[in-house]
């Protein structure tokens, strides 16, 4: 059995991929071994065929016994300690939820409902990096599947709404909290008109006192237009991952452009697209809604009418599934070639923890 070392299993990420590893019985297929910062030699969680304690995640020569990492430790971790990995001679396989390898000429983002086969042909070619993809790429391509695969899309605008998870579990907890603070303050108070409250809610929001340390912004009763860094051309680094990250994990020939608004929403753990979909070609409504029903097990397509929609394409009701429902489907007024198209996925199972699942499944 393939020896695994888990690194920061327990953040966020970590937590939902040991839960899924859990359910899937993953941990009978390999021996498991968990690394910490800060936790070294405490009792490691227990799971089929694991060592019983945790180990330190800065010690290269015991990471160095893995045939295979798993890290959901983050960015920074990744930029210290594959290097040092790799430069000290280690071979093996390296599965990491961070950003910071994924546009490497010798690593592969991994997306298995998408590329399974470009998985496979990697391993078989001896890459050693695997990647996941960003949330919102991920889930965007799982649910446009179908027309990747036909060849039909000349370019998609996506328009995001993006949960809280994406910025960490602080932040999940800040927009509790800001949530928590207007309610105790205002929590239905009849005495109030609807403008007065407003201008009350307002100014608490904006006040010093309102929790914002790790937004830095009201995200309750607020939006926020900018994900991550802002890169040169004017695009947030969160929008520019969408189309390099697209293109690289369905490995296109031609580049497909993929641009459009990333926003925050106080939504907790999924992450919503509206998209502008450029087709190649006129295609009958019929056939792209097949296209899309049938490209992979995990995509729902939700019947364009009001009731459906708002039962089965929301934040609320994906949060927790590995559904990716995608609706709203119609030509646009804009000409025969323009579909509209919403989609919903679980920003910490598809978007994060999933895609590193299968591939580990599929190394051991
Ligand atoms: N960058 C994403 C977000 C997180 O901020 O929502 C998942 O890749």
């Amino acid at each position: 059995m393939k020896k695994v070392g888990f690194i920061g299993w327990r953040g966020m990420v970590g937590s939902v991929l040991m839960e899924r590893m859990g359910e899937e019985k993953d941990f009978l297929k390999m021996e498991s071994y968990f690394f910490s910062t800060s936790k070294g030699g405490e009792e490691a969680p227990v799971v089929a065929n694991g060592y019983p304690k945790v180990l330190s995640s800065t010690d290269l020569k015991e990471l160095m016994k893995m045939d295979i990492l798993v890290s959901c430790q983050g960015g920074e971790f990744t930029l210290e300690m594959h290097p040092a990995l790799r430069n000290s001679g280690w071979k093996g396989y390296w599965i990491d939820a961070a950003s910071t390898l994924r546009m490497k000429s010798d690593s592969v983002i991994i997306l298995d409902p998408v590329n399974r086969h470009i998985i496979q042909d990697s391993i078989s070619k001896g890459m050693k990096d695997f990647i996941g993809g960003n949330c919102t790429v991920s889930l965007m391509l799982i649910a446009l599947h179908g027309l990747f695969k036909a060849d039909l899309v000349e370019w998609v605008s996506s328009m995001t709404y993006q949960a809280a998870s994406g910025a960490g579990a602080k932040n999940m907890l800040e927009l509790l909290a800001q949530m928590q603070t207007v309610g105790n303050k205002y929590g239905a108070n009849p005495a109030l008109g609807a403008l007065e409250m407003e201008k009350e809610v307002n100014s608490l929001i904006a006040s010093d006192s309102f929790p914002k340390a790790n937004f830095g912004h009201p995200l309750a009763l607020n939006i926020l237009p900018w994900i991550d860094s802002e890169m040169p051309n004017g695009q947030s680094k969160e929008e520019w991952k969408a189309q390099v990250e697209a293109n690289k994990i369905l490995q296109t020939q031609k580049e497909i452009p993929i641009d459009g608004t990333c926003i925050r929403v106080g939504a907790l753990r999924c992450h919503s697209q509206a998209m502008t979909i450029k087709l190649t070609k006129s295609v009958e409504l019929a056939t792209v809604e097949s296209l899309i029903a049938e490209a992979n097990p995990w995509v729902k397509l939700i019947p364009n009418n009001k009731a459906e929609t708002l039962k089965k394409l929301t934040p609320a009701s994906v949060s927790g599934t590995l559904n990716i429902p995608i609706g709203r489907v119609r030509k646009m007024t804009l000409g025969d070639q323009y579909l509209n198209a919403f989609t919903c996925g679980d920003q910490l199972l598809w978007g994060a923890a999933e895609p590193l699942r299968c591939t580990l499944r599929m190394l051991v």
